[in-house]
């Protein structure tokens, strides 16, 4: 009985070290996080360990890569400060072994997870949107809605193209709008230890840390339930 539940305890604490390093069921992600040579460009830091391939971040550069088909240029082109921050975006969904805490299942038929609410930096999301104010676009949630029938989206029929700010007033409202919730905006400073980065320089990931502090803020039912055990296993040891 002891050792039942002893087993049962291990297992759940490692099962919640798990969150803390992996990948979603997502179109392109590895099954588990390691090591890539090099990775491209802007996704070049995650490359100790990485969710993603070489071969996906080279494509994640493009323009209407093959990995979604996605048009950046569906008002007129997007200028290129602006879609750093996208290829960023792209970097950070393909890449970060650390999501694990706000990774959930999708019914999708390109995915079997996503990702929902991930506590963006305040910087990261600023400065996203002040590089794009003056871009253009048609719709709010670039998920869902679009005219797809070439091949890539396209804006629907009725949505007009307007520029950035109209559609996102703030930047709190394209973060979180704009893939459907993925993320979530915070006013923690990208020094907080609270918020999730998109742009970190090279060297140790400081999403790591993050995602430690959201596991242990709300245990999940299995941290509860093995520190339960490790408290009856203990109680047992002491009568
Ligand atoms: C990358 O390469 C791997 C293996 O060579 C292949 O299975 C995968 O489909 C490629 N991915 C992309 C996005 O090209
Ligand atoms: C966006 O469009 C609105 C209305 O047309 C205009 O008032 C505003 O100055 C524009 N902003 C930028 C950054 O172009
Ligand atoms: C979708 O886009 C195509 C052009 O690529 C257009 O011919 C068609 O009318 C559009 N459909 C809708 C429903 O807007
Ligand atoms: C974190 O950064 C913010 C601004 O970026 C600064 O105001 C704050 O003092 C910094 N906090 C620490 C603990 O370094």
């Amino acid at each position: 009985m002891l050792t039942q539940t002893f087993m049962l305890a291990l297992v759940s604490v490692a099962a919640s070290q798990d969150m803390l390093n992996m990948c979603m069921d997502g179109k392109h992600h590895k099954t588990y996080p390691g090591p890539e040579g090099k990775l491209f460009q802007q996704c070049s830091p995650w490359k100790k360990n990485a969710c993603c391939m070489a071969n996906t971040t080279e494509e994640a550069h493009n323009d209407m890569s093959y990995l979604y088909n996605f048009n950046w240029n569906h008002c007129g082109v997007m200028s290129n400060a602006c879609k750093q921050h996208f290829i960023q975006d792209t970097c950070f969904y393909e890449c970060s072994p650390h999501l694990g805490p706000w990774i959930q299942p999708v019914d999708s038929t390109w995915r079997k997870e996503r990702i929902l609410n991930v506590p963006l930096c305040k910087e990261d999301c600023e400065t996203w949107w002040e590089d794009c104010k003056n871009d253009f676009t048609c719709k709010e949630n670039w998920h869902q809605g679009w005219n797809w029938t070439s091949g890539y989206n396209e804006c629907p029929t009725g949505a007009k193209c307007q520029n950035f700010t109209e559609i996102f007033p703030t930047a709190q409202s394209m973060c979180e709008k704009i893939w459907s919730n993925s993320y979530k905006y915070t006013t923690y400073n990208k020094n907080s230890s609270k918020c999730m980065q998109m742009w970190f320089p090279e060297g140790p990931n400081p999403n790591k840390k993050v995602a430690e502090h959201y596991l242990n803020k709300a245990p999940s039912p299995g941290i509860t339930a093995s520190l339960f055990f490790l408290s009856a296993i203990l109680s047992a040891l002491l009568l």
